[in-house]
Order: C-alpha cells, then sequence, then structure tokens
C-alpha cells in the first residue's frame, strides 16, 4: 500500500458503495483488515444488518451511509404500484436495520432521512420514488465527505498553532474514527489528511493510535490507514496513554463520536472516558471530531445514551489462539462509553468549533 497515493488509498477503501446495478451495498469488509483488502456485496436486509452488527461496515456516519444505500436498494425490490404498500415495505424494513446497533445515532439520523424523503414523494410514480431514494443515498454519502473535509480543515487550524521548532506534532487518536469509518476523510483523521493537503509532510506529524480493545480498531484500521498515508505512526495499547502523555509525547487528541447529547456529553468507542480523564490531568487539548448528524439534541445528557454491550467472546478468546479467561467467568463488554462534557476542550463540528456550554454552541450552528 505505502507506494500509492493518498487518493488512490481512499478509491481502494472505499467504505461503502453500491454495485454497478445498485442492486446491492459493495463494503470493504473491516473485519479482514489490515490483513486482507476484500470488498464483500450485500445484497438482502439480512446480510446489511449481519454486516453492521459484526463490524464489517462501522464508525457512526459509514453506518448511516450503509442504511441509507440500504433501504435504496431494499426499496428497489418492492412489487407494488401503491404508495401506502411500498411505505408500510418500507417502513418494516427501516425498522428491521434500525435494530441492529443501538448506539450511533447516525443510523436513525439516516434512516429518518430517508423515510422522511419517501414520505415527501408522495404522489409521484414508484419508479420515480426509487431514483429519488438513490438519489438521498447518494447526497448523504457526498455530503458526508464534504463535513469531514470541514471538520479537517478547522482542525488543521489547531495542528498549525502546534507545530514550533520542527518537531512533529503528536497527535493521539483513539478506535477508527477515520476513511473507514465514513465516506472519504474520517473525522478524527481529516486533520491530518488536510494538514497532507496543505504541504505538510508526513513526518511533521506523529499519530499515536491506541489499540483499541477489544475489537482493535486503533491497530488494525486506523493505524494501517494513517501509515498507507505515509504519516508517522504508532500503536500503543490502550493502558499506555497516561505514559505517553506524561513523557510530553501528545500535544492534541482527536476522537470521534457515536452520539453526543444536548449538553455535550458523548458516547464514543470504549476507553475514550478514560483517555479524556488522562489528558485532563496532563492538560492536554482535547477534541471530539463531530458531524451534526452525531448531535442528539433529543438526548438531554450522556446518562440516556443506549449503550450497546457486546459479546464476552470478543474480550476472552478473540484475536487470542486459546481462552484467556476462566470458562465461565463473568465478562463486562460494553461497547462504548459516556465522556462528561467538563472534560473536552472544544467540540469540531462541520459549523464551527464548539465550546461549553454546549446546548447553546449547538443552537448557535443551527440544530
Ligand atoms: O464500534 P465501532 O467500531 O463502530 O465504534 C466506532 C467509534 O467509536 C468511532 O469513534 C465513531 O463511530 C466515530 S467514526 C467517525
Amino acid at each position: 500500500m505505502s507506494n500509492i497515493s493518498v487518493e488512490e488509498f481512499f478509491d481502494k477503501v472505499l467504505t461503502v458503495r453500491l454495485t454497478p446495478d445498485r442492486q446491492a451495498l459493495d463494503i470493504i469488509d473491516q473485519t479482514l483488515l489490515p490483513g486482507t483488502i476484500r470488498r464483500i456485496s450485500l445484497n438482502t436486509k439480512e446480510e446489511i444488518w449481519e454486516a453492521i452488527k459484526k463490524l464489517r461496515v462501522r464508525g457512526a456516519p459509514a453506518i448511516g451511509v450503509s442504511a441509507a444505500y440500504g433501504m435504496a436498494v431494499l426499496a428497489s425490490r418492492y412489487q407494488t404500484d401503491d404508495f401506502e404498500t411500498f411505505a408500510k415495505l418500507f417502513k418494516a424494513d427501516k425498522d428491521y436495520l434500525a435494530t441492529s446497533r443501538p448506539t450511533a445515532v447516525n443510523l436513525f439520523w439516516a434512516l429518518d432521512r430517508m423515510e422522511s424523503t419517501l414520505m415527501a414523494s408522495r404522489g409521484k410514480s414508484i419508479p420515480e420514488i426509487r431514483e429519488i431514494l438513490y438519489n438521498e443515498a447518494d447526497r448523504i454519502q457526498a455530503e458526508d465527505v464534504q463535513i469531514s473535509r470541514s471538520i479537517g480543515e478547522i482542525g488543521f487550524g489547531l495542528l498549525k498553532d502546534l507545530k514550533k521548532d520542527g518537531k512533529p506534532v503528536g497527535i493521539e487518536t483513539h478506535c477508527n474514527a477515520g476513511t473507514l469509518a465514513t465516506a472519504k476523510y474520517g473525522t478524527a483523521t481529516a486533520p491530518m489528511y488536510i494538514a497532507l493537503e496543505h504541504g505538510w509532510k508526513g513526518t511533521d506529524m506523529h499519530v499515536y493510535c491506541d489499540e483499541t480493545r477489544p475489537l482493535l480498531q486503533g491497530a488494525r484500521l486506523t493505524s494501517f490507514e494513517v501509515a498507507s498515508a505515509g504519516i508517522t505512526t504508532t500503536v500503543q495499547c490502550d493502558n499506555m496513554a497516561s505514559s505517553l502523555m506524561r513523557a510530553g509525547k501528545i500535544d492534541i487528541i482527536f476522537v470521534g463520536c457515536d452520539r453526543v447529547a444536548r449538553n455535550g456529553d458523548f458516547a464514543n468507542k470504549i476507553g475514550t472516558s478514560g483517555l479524556a480523564i488522562i489528558a485532563k490531568h496532563y492538560g492536554i487539548p482535547f477534541y471530539v471530531c463531530a458531524p451534526s448528524s452525531t448531535i442528539d439534541m433529543n438526548t438531554p445528557s450522556g446518562d440516556q445514551i443506549p449503550i450497546e454491550m457486546r459479546d464476552p467472546d470478543e474480550v476472552t478468546e478473540m484475536w487470542y489462539k486459546e481462552r484467556m479467561a476462566p470458562k465461565d467467568v463473568n465478562v463486562y463488554n460494553p461497547a462504548f462509553d459516556v465522556t462528561d462534557h467538563s472534560l473536552i476542550t472544544g467540540m469540531i463540528t462541520e459549523k464551527g468549533l464548539c465550546t461549553a456550554p454546549y446546548d447553546e454552541a449547538f443552537r448557535r450552528i443551527g440544530l
């Protein structure tokens, strides 16, 4: 991968697209990375559901884009000319896909947006409506690219302020909020890609990727992406963050988010809140990269964000040659945690940098 340009890389790992006949989703199977780059087709609603549930496609924005394309594909097959019957079938598929994962609000946001598009199309012919749904999914994908770019520009402004004495800027990130989690630039990685576009060299930054137990999105996905872009990259276990910060290696932290509550509390991959607590201790700026589609004004605080609990085997068996915990031991495996808004330096949205009080800041950007 190291001989290809960043643009070629983006193309190669494009997270979600339609097959040429538009009858299936074509995704890169993220469970196989970084060893195997394999694209798979998702033809049925069960396959789309399974791919989201099993993290073949993952990351809040990418889940939203997949759900949107999924609905367009499924709706293209409804055998009816009657709008009410069409809408009923659509609602049933939408409700089914909504059960795949509970935390990332982008899933529900994208499904609702597709349904609103459908309902606004009442009176048009069914072939026209099918086309409108495909177009809306394309729009969600295209908007995501622009959103990431805008977040990247703001984040790059912060990086520029930290570049001094020819030393690389030390950036820590958690999980994967990168290309694979979005339609192109990622959110937490967008400032790095924008920095390259502005002429920074890969050696001007040093990206420290938290391994991110138990599913290793940082080690398997983020380090693969960032290193492929030619940026100096290091992977460390999650419990090494404090050691890194104490050693003065980290200038700034960028993370993604799966759902932001109205007061600025946010859910992101398990381990994020610990990282924020450590960063606060060492006085290191901690930024959340948050597309406005991830901000849920209907959720008052982090206490109301539903947190997905996952299979115990991800902790005790996955990745190991043999089981690493006694057979019947209890396992605690939440996929996400909630970080208190008081620990955040700021939240970078595509519409601007938000700081506390967050509810007011979110209203100022039109939410
Ligand atoms: O369980 P995952 O891998 O879907 O979790 C992903 C994250 O926590 C990301 O940080 C978040 O979705 C933001 S992606 C831009």
